[in-house]
């Protein structure tokens, strides 16, 4: 198991119905660290770039404007496995599938304002192209945080 940085994003539906905190807390909950946050307003060029993978996809163009619709809170989170532990936080991409308890299981309905996006664990790399796709260096903070010895 290693240390990672995951990049995190509450959606424009996550930030309209108030639910930054909540996202906020379960990954503090859990244990994990925040080293970067950032309270924005993404255009179409980055919305493009960052689904760049999806560009073929049907749902690209509805993708691209929901995520421009209104301001996003993009987030960096560092610990152990941390990519992989925060999607099985965010649960089933469709949140009609996503197990209660599940961010997505608990907060969402439907498929296209499933609230949370997180690095994806099976695509080596897109931790650090997201991470660096919105954040500076020197945006993210290297800190300890007192609870660490108690959690690994
Ligand atoms: S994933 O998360 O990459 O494993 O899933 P994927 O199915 O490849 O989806 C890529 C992103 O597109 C969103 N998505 C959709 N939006 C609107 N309508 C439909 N039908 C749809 N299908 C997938 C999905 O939430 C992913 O966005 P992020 O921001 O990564 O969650």
């Amino acid at each position: 198991m290693t240390e990672e940085r995951t990049f995190v994003m509450a959606k424009p539906d996550a930030v309209q119905r108030g639910l930054i905190g909540e996202i906020v807390s379960r990954l503090e909950d859990r244990g994990l660290k925040l080293v970067g946050g950032k309270f924005m307003q993404i255009d179409d060029e980055l919305a493009r770039e960052h689904y760049a993978e999806h560009v073929d996809k049907p749902f690209f163009d509805g993708l691209t404007s929901f995520i421009t619709s209104g301001p996003v809170f993009a987030m960096v989170w560092e610990g152990e496995d941390a990519i992989r532990q925060v999607r099985q936080m965010m649960g089933a991409t469709d949140p009609a599938e996503a197990a209660p308890g599940t961010i997505r299981g608990d907060y969402a309905l439907d498929l296209g304002r499933n609230v949370i996006h997180g690095s994806d664990h099976e695509d080596p790399g897109s931790n650090e192209r997201e991470i660096d796709l919105f954040f500076d260096p020197d945006e993210l903070i290297d800190y300890e945080r007192i609870d660490e010895g108690w959690l690994y």
